[in-house]
């Protein structure tokens, strides 16, 4: 069955369409509004603290390494500390993981929700001014309020998120969101220091001529249907876009139309990409644009994480293009 489209106005400052959502949907809590404008609040300092990058010493390296084994920068440190804050006062959600963290942080409170981050996606490219992003999603917990949080809370497929998005700190900065209808998007205001609608209903079309993948890695990729998939690109003269920042790559293409692909390689055999802080929000948002993402053998949000730090193959965006993958 068609789902509904929310119906509001280019210019509607996100408390607004919050609050309008509220009202169309009875069984969305006060709670879950305040968890959407505590992740805009975070989205909104960290925006703040990017744009003083180069200006304060806030780029370049901790001297540390992530779970995944990624260097720290110090943004990455910095857009985490912003985001765990800003969440954990809310009081609405009772756990974080994190790309930055080895393990779960239990907030022991009785909120409702768990949430999954990758605070700055693409950390690398803000040594050098390029956008960025911040991936999220929000589950709701598991295990009964008021008892100690388990793995079981966090290990959820992406198909039980309730609601994904990104921020995108570009040219202008725009928060992306689905809450399981539909997807839209937001541009910060900066004058006003509002997210305002401007994208609302984003379609992704189901044909595309834009693919999106680190062709360094050609020699070292490991299904040989991938390898055929990119001749054919070239074959068709498809225009190659990669920027290495996921979220960036991604809205190009959910705007645009193209696919962005991150194979099993002889470095990651799993893939890179983490399922819980970048792959599934992304695919939740792709499939409520009506696009698709898969790992090459199935739906990304059917993946049963079996780590925090999963990671899998990734192709995501226009609904043929990733079909004449598989
Ligand atoms: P992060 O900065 O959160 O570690 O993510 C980096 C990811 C993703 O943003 C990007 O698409 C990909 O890594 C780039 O990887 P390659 O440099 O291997 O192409
Ligand atoms: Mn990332
Ligand atoms: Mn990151």
């Amino acid at each position: 069955m068609e789902k509904s489209r929310i119906d509001l106005p280019i210019g509607v400052t996100l408390d607004r369409f919050i609050k309008s959502k509220e009202s169309e949907y009875p069984s969305a809590v006060g709670a879950f509004s305040q968890l959407l404008r505590d992740i805009a609040l975070a989205a909104k300092v960290v925006n703040r603290e990017l744009n003083k990058a180069g200006l304060i010493d806030i780029m370049g390296n901790v001297g540390n390494y992530n779970a995944g084994g990624d260097e720290q920068k110090k943004l990455d440190i910095l857009a985490n500390t912003r985001f765990i804050r800003a969440l954990s006062k809310g009081g609405e959600v009772c756990g974080i993981i994190s790309e930055e963290s080895e393990s779960f942080v239990d907030l022991e409170n009785d909120g409702k929700y768990i949430v999954a981050l990758d605070p700055l996606d693409g950390s690398s490219n803000i040594d050098v001014n390029v956008s960025v992003g911040t991936i999220f999603s929000i589950y709701k917990r598991i295990t009964t309020i008021n008892t100690a949080l388990t793995e079981t809370d966090f290990l959820q497929k992406g198909k039980y998120q309730i609601a994904a998005g990104y921020i995108l700190y570009g040219p202008s900065s725009m928060l992306v969101f689905t809450t399981g209808n539909g997807v839209n998007g937001f541009t910060y205001e900066p004058s006003l220091g509002e997210f305002v609608l401007s994208n609302p209903n984003i379609y992704c079309n189901e044909e595309g001529n834009i693919y999106s993948i680190n062709e360094g890695l050609s020699n070292s990729i490991i299904d040989l249907k991938v390898k055929k998939y990119i001749q054919n690109c070239k074959d068709n003269e498809y225009t190659a876009r990669y920027i290495g920042s996921l979220v960036a790559d991604f809205h190009r293409n959910l705007l645009k139309g193209g696919i962005y692909l991150y194979p099993a390689t002889t470095k990651y055999p799993n893939g890179k990409l983490r399922l819980m802080f970048e792959s599934n929000a992304l695919a939740f948002v792709i499939e409520q644009a009506g696009g698709k993402a898969t790992n090459g053998e199935m739906d990304i949000l059917d993946i049963q994480p079996t780590t925090i730090h999963h990671t899998s193959p990734l192709y995501i965006g226009s609904k043929n293009m990733v079909n004449s993958l598989s």
